[in-house]
Order: structure tokens, then C-alpha cells, then sequence
């Protein structure tokens, strides 16, 4: 296997340099462990993961507020309620269809979308359970849930058998991906080493480091890519969708997030890849600094989605931009009655340079087959 470091071309290093966090200290471990490099996929998962000093395991943590919070990004249900409302017409739609009245909502944050949609639905909805890998945010959901609590559970672990309708909102974004590079034809997995030596210029939690191991994975599809290239593979979201099919005799999915299919991820113009982080509004590329510190996410391969979820025996129902999706789904109803604040943040959850066109929907259905109300009309189902 061939194995080849950035470090190499680094300065010389003068000074033993110790962890400056308990959690770098860890992956240095994991990394240890690994015989000095492991993939992204186990970075990723520990700097967000990790139970005890993780990005999304802090108490503190404010996820998807506004910055006067102290967030680090803003998310749509956290922007305005109008999203919930709108997408709960979608839901209520999936509701009648799928014949039940239990909502699933995967990574809730806040617990601000299921106050919006139980808000919304009422007696539409009897049981609404919240998944969430990170078991921390939910003293603050259960303190948003308080008047639902009777119809709110979580759970940490799927049970067998499941139905209803399920929601994941930025969820699909947050799961570890496994980064390529073809470097001179040659492709490599592109992974995480460390330096325990530093040159005096740079810090200590810079001391992480890219490294490459030959690799016989390959992106779904090289059409077209010329060069040097970076992409990410998302096996684990694959699995994910998978075993989430499996499980529900009858349901209807709706995953919002920010993505592409595959022809426009795997584009020739998009060699530097999409890992993006997040810290304090401001994104950045480099997630091997302030790690556990900022959010590392990856945008979604809807394509790999859609073909893990048909593989495991869904229907993809239909597949369209955030905008195509709130429009379709009553989001301008009423708004010319909203407030002048409410009109404007309504407006980014649909304007083409905001959230309008980069985030897209994508509607399954196990067992019930339907016509989404939100992808009714701008369906691009057939570009998946
Ligand atoms: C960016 S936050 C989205 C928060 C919220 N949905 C919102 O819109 O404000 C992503 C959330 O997804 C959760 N998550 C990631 N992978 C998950 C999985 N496999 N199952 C359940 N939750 C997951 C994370 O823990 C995190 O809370």
C-alpha cells in the first residue's frame, strides 16, 4: 500500500508538541491505533460525535440559531416558522397517505421544526419520536416540546419496526464522508495523520495533517474528470437510508439539505470537493483545526441517496429545489400578512442565492406511493 504524508514537505521540526485538547488527544489515539493515519469518515465522526467532547455533544451548544446566539450557522426551521407550516402541509399530505399519525424527526437540534409542526398539525399527529445521534440537546428539546410532551419521545436506538412519516432536515449533511483525491491519475484516500513535532510557526492544534493511502475506491462515476481531483464518497449516508427503509413497513421520507445529484457533484469544476465547516457564521475548508470547536459538513450525493433508498426497496417520490418545495407546499400563502422581518426571512428560505436553489428535497415513499404535494410542479426527479 503505497502511503505518502503531506508531513514530508513540512519545515523541520524543532519541538515535541502535546494535544491541546482532550479530544485531539484522542484522535491522536484513534490515529495511534491506526498505524499513524485514519480515514475522514473516523475523523469526522469523532470531532462531531465524540459523547463527551464532540461538536455536537457540548451542552452549550447553539445549533442553528441566529448568530446573536452564539451560533455557528442558521438553519430554516430556526429562521422562521413558516418553514415548518409549509412543510407541514407536505407531511400532512404523507400523513393521509401513508394512513398514520407518527412523525419521526432524525437530528431535531433545537426541537424547533417538531414544535412548528406539531404546532401546525394537531391531532394529525399522535407520537412524534426524535432521533438524534448526540443525546445532549435533549434537555433543550424537551424544554422547547413542553406543551407536546405527551405526544414527544426520543429514542437512541431504531426499534425493528417502524411507520409514519420521517423528517431529516440538515441531518444527511452531518454524516461522516470518506474523502478520494486522484493525484496524478492515481487515486488515494485522503486521511488524517498528525504531527507530534512542530516547527515554531505553527500552533499545536495545527498539528494535524492530510495524508494518503492508495486506494481501489473510486467516486460513482470519473466521466469527465480531467486532473488532479477531490471528491468525498458517502457510504455511511448510504447505509443510513438503507437501514431506515428496512425498518418501515410504510412511511414517507422528506431529507432537506444542501446538494446535487451526481452528474453536478462528480463535475469537473468541482475538484476541490465540498467539505465545508462552520464556525460562528463564517464558513471555512479546514476541518483539522478548532476541531470539536466548528462543524464539518459535506453536501449530499442525492443520486447515492436515492439509489441506496430504491436498493433497499423505496420509491423516490419526487426530488426538487428548496424553493420548488416551500412554493409548492403554501409557503407565500399568507405572507403578504407576515411582518416585514418574517417576509424577509421567509424570502431565504426561497431566494435562488440563499437557501432557494442550493438545498434540494427528496421524497420517498416505502410501501405508499403518491404525488408529493411540494414536488408538483419543478419535479427533477429525472436528474437524479
Ligand atoms: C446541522 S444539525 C441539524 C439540526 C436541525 N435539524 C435544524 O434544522 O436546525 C444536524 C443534526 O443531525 C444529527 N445527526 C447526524 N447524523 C445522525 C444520524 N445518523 N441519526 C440521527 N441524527 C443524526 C446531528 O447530531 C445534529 O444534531
Amino acid at each position: 500500500m503505497h502511503f505518502h504524508k503531506f508531513l514530508d514537505s513540512l519545515p523541520q521540526p524543532d519541538a515535541k508538541v502535546e494535544p491541546k485538547t482532550d479530544l485531539e488527544g484522542l484522535i491522536r489515539g484513534l490515529i495511534d491505533e491506526g498505524a499513524g493515519w485514519i480515514d475522514f469518515a473516523r475523523f469526522m465522526s469523532t470531532a462531531l460525535y465524540e459523547p463527551k467532547w464532540g461538536y455536537y455533544s457540548s451542552q452549550n451548544r447553539q445549533i442553528g440559531g441566529k448568530p446573536s446566539l452564539g451560533s455557528d450557522f442558521v438553519t430554516a426551521p430556526e429562521l422562521t416558522p413558516a418553514f415548518g407550516r409549509a412543510l407541514g402541509n407536505s407531511v400532512a399530505q404523507a400523513l393521509i397517505q401513508t394512513q398514520t399519525d407518527e412523525i419521526w424527526e432524525f437530528g431535531p437540534g433545537t426541537g424547533a421544526l417538531a414544535f412548528q409542526l406539531l404546532d401546525y398539525l394537531g391531532d394529525k399527529v399522535k407520537k412524534y419520536t426524535l432521533v438524534d445521534v448526540s443525546g445532549e440537546l435533549r434537555a433543550r428539546q424537551s424544554a422547547t416540546l413542553e406543551v407536546y410532551k405527551d405526544k414527544v419521545s426520543w429514542v437512541s436506538e431504531l426499534p425493528p419496526h417502524m411507520q409514519g412519516v420521517l423528517i431529516g432536515n440538515e441531518v444527511l449533511d452531518a454524516i461522516p464522508v470518506n474523502i478520494l483525491k486522484r493525484i496524478s491519475g492515481t487515486w488515494f484516500e485522503q486521511g488524517v495523520s498528525y504531527s507530534n513535532l512542530s516547527d515554531s510557526a505553527s500552533a499545536p492544534s495545527d498539528s494535524f495533517t492530510w495524508a494518503f493511502k492508495e486506494t481501489s475506491l473510486r467516486p460513482p462515476t470519473e466521466d469527465g474528470l480531467v486532473g488532479d481531483y477531490l471528491t468525498e464518497i458517502h457510504p455511511q449516508a448510504q447505509a443510513f437510508i438503507s437501514t431506515l427503509v428496512k425498518k418501515f413497513s410504510k412511511g414517507a421520507f422528506f431529507f432537506i439539505d444542501y446538494g446535487f445529484p451526481e452528474r453536478e457533484y462528480y463535475h469537473p469544476q468541482r475538484h476541490m470537493g465540498t467539505i465545508m465547516c462552520h464556525f460562528r457564521h463564517t464558513a471555512d475548508d479546514n476541518p483539522l483545526v478548532l476541531v470539536g470547536h466548528k462543524d464539518i459538513t459535506a453536501h449530499v450525493n442525492f443520486t447515492a441517496v436515492a439509489l441506496a433508498a430504491q436498493e433497499a426497496g423505496a420509491e423516490v417520490l419526487g426530488y426538487t429545489s428548496q424553493a420548488h418545495f416551500l412554493i409548492n407546499s403554501g409557503l407565500l400563502e399568507g405572507l403578504d400578512r407576515a411582518d416585514r422581518e418574517q417576509r424577509a426571512a421567509a424570502l431565504k428560505l426561497i431566494n435562488e442565492h440563499e437557501m432557494g436553489e442550493l438545498f434540494k428535497v427528496l421524497v420517498l415513499g416505502v410501501g405508499v406511493s403518491f404525488d408529493p404535494l411540494g414536488c408538483q410542479r419543478g419535479d427533477r426527479t429525472h436528474t437524479l
